[in-house]
C-alpha cells in the first residue's frame, strides 16, 4: 500500500502533483471562472461578507496564514488568521457578516471544532476546507470545499497542506468573482496559472536529489533556522515545523524583517539557514529585502541554504546551497517552495534513524485539546 516507496511521507510527497489537480478539478470553467458548487454559502451572503477568520491548528494554520495575504489582495476584504485554540478563548469579535473559515485535514481537530462552534453561535458563518468526507468539521459547518488529496497516511501533513493551500486559493478567487473585486486582468493570469501548477510541482519533484543530499550532511546539526517574507514567511514556519516533527531537531521560521529585532543574534559559523526568497518580479522591493539579509547572516558564518525562482542571479554570490523552483505568481509561490522544505524534513529524519511516518508523541488528529 506504499506503493513501493519506504514511507507513506514519500509517498504523499510524490502524489502533490495529482492531489493539486484533483483539487482544482471541475472547479474552474473553460471561460476562466470558478465554479464551486460544494459551497452551500449563498452568493448574496458572500457579497455581504466584512471580515474573514480563518482558524485551524499546525500545519493547516500555515495554510490559513498564506491564504489571508490572498483573500486581502484578490477581495480586499480584511481577512485574520487565528490558531484555533487562541480563538475561542480571548471572545473574538464576529456577527453575521463575518465569514469563519475553519481549515482541517482530519475534521476531527477538537480546537478547530471547538472554534467553528464558538462562530456559529455568535451568528457568523462557517465554512469549512477539509480532506475528510463526512467528518465532524464539515458535518457541523454551513458550507465545505473539499480538498481532494485522498487519505493522508502520515503523520506529519504534506499533500494535504498543498490542497488545503489551493483550496484556499480558490475560496478567495470565488469571493473575489462574486464580489466583483479586482476582478482584472491579474486574477485571470492567476487562474491560468494556477490550473497548470501541478506540473510546476512535478518539476519541483523531479529535482530534489540535492536537496536529500543536503539534507543528509546535516544529520549531526543540533539547529536550522528558516527565513521567510510575505507568504515565504508561512512557508518557512512550515519548513520548521516539519523538521521538529520528523527530524526532532530544534527548527524556527522567522519573518525575516524581523532579524534585526532579535533572531540575528542566533547566527553563528555554520549555522544552517533556509531562506526562501520572493519572485524577482512580483514585489521586487521583498526580493532585494532578503537578498540583503542573506548577505547580512552570511557575513556572520551561517550556511545558507537559498530556495530561490529559476534565473534569479543576484542570490547565486550569497548561496552556499541553491534549490531552484519555478516561476510562479507571488501569491502562488507556497505551493512550491513548500516541497522542497518537506522533502528535505523527510530525508534529515530517515539519515537520524526517526521513524519517519509516526513521528514520537504525536497523533494523526488531535482529538482532544
Ligand atoms: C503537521 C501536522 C499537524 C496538523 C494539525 C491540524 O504536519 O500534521 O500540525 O496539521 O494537527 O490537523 P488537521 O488539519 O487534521 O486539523
Amino acid at each position: 500500500e506504499k506503493g513501493g516507496y519506504d514511507y507513506f511521507m514519500l509517498k504523499e510527497i510524490a502524489e502533490q502533483p495529482k492531489a493539486v489537480a484533483d483539487t482544482l478539478l471541475g472547479r474552474i470553467d473553460e471561460a476562466g471562472r470558478l465554479a464551486l458548487d460544494e459551497v452551500r454559502i449563498p452568493d448574496h451572503v458572500l457579497r455581504e461578507v466584512n471580515k474573514v477568520v480563518i482558524v485551524a491548528c499546525g500545519t493547516a494554520y500555515h495554510a490559513g496564514m498564506i491564504a489571508k495575504y490572498a483573500i486581502e489582495h484578490w477581495t480586499r476584504i480584511p481577512c485574520e488568521t487565528e490558531l484555533a485554540s487562541e480563538f475561542r478563548y480571548r471572545d473574538p469579535i464576529l456577527d453575521q457578516r463575518t465569514l469563519v473559515v475553519a481549515i482541517s485535514q482530519s475534521g476531527e481537530t477538537m480546537d478547530t471544532l471547538m472554534a467553528l462552534r464558538h462562530a456559529r453561535e455568535q451568528g457568523a458563518k462557517v465554512l469549512a476546507i477539509c480532506n475528510t468526507n463526512g467528518s465532524t468539521i464539515p458535518r457541523e459547518s454551513d458550507a465545505v470545499l473539499y480538498t481532494h488529496a485522498g487519505p493522508e497516511v502520515a503523520v506529519a501533513s504534506t499533500k494535504a497542506f498543498l490542497t488545503q493551500l489551493v483550496a484556499c486559493y480558490l475560496v478567495a478567487l470565488y469571493l473575489g468573482q462574486v464580489r466583483g473585486t479586482k476582478w482584472g486582468d491579474e486574477i485571470h493570469s492567476v487562474i491560468r496559472e494556477l490550473s497548470q501548477i501541478s506540473t510546476e510541482v512535478e518539476k519541483v519533484l523531479a529535482t530534489m536529489e540535492p536537496v536529500r543530499e543536503l539534507a543528509r550532511s546535516l544529520a549531526d546539526k543540533d539547529t536550522v533556522l528558516f527565513l521567510g517574507r510575505h507568504v515565504g514567511f508561512p512557508v518557512a514556519l512550515e519548513g520548521a515545523l516539519k523538521l521538529k516533527e520528523l527530524a526532532y531537531m530544534h527548527a524556527e521560521g522567522f519573518a525575516a524583517g524581523e532579524l534585526k529585532h532579535g533572531p540575528i543574534a542566533l547566527i553563528e559559523e555554520d549555522l544552517p539557514v533556509v531562506v526562501v526568497v520572493p519572485s524577482p518580479r512580483g514585489r521586487s522591493v521583498l526580493h532585494d529585502k532578503i537578498v540583503s539579509n542573506i548577505q547580512e547572516i552570511r557575513a556572520r558564518g551561517a550556511r545558507t541554504i537559498v530556495i530561490a525562482e529559476e534565473g534569479d542571479e543576484t542570490v547565486v554570490p550569497y548561496a552556499d546551497h541553491l534549490v531552484r523552483i519555478p516561476a510562479t505568481p507571488t501569491l502562488l509561490q507556497p505551493l512550491v517552495a513548500t516541497v522542497p522544505l518537506q522533502v528535505f524534513a523527510c530525508e534529515l529524519a530517515t539519515a537520524r534513524g526517526n521513524e519517519v511516518d509516526q513521528p514520537r508523541n504525536l497523533a494523526k488528529s488531535v482529538t482532544v485539546e
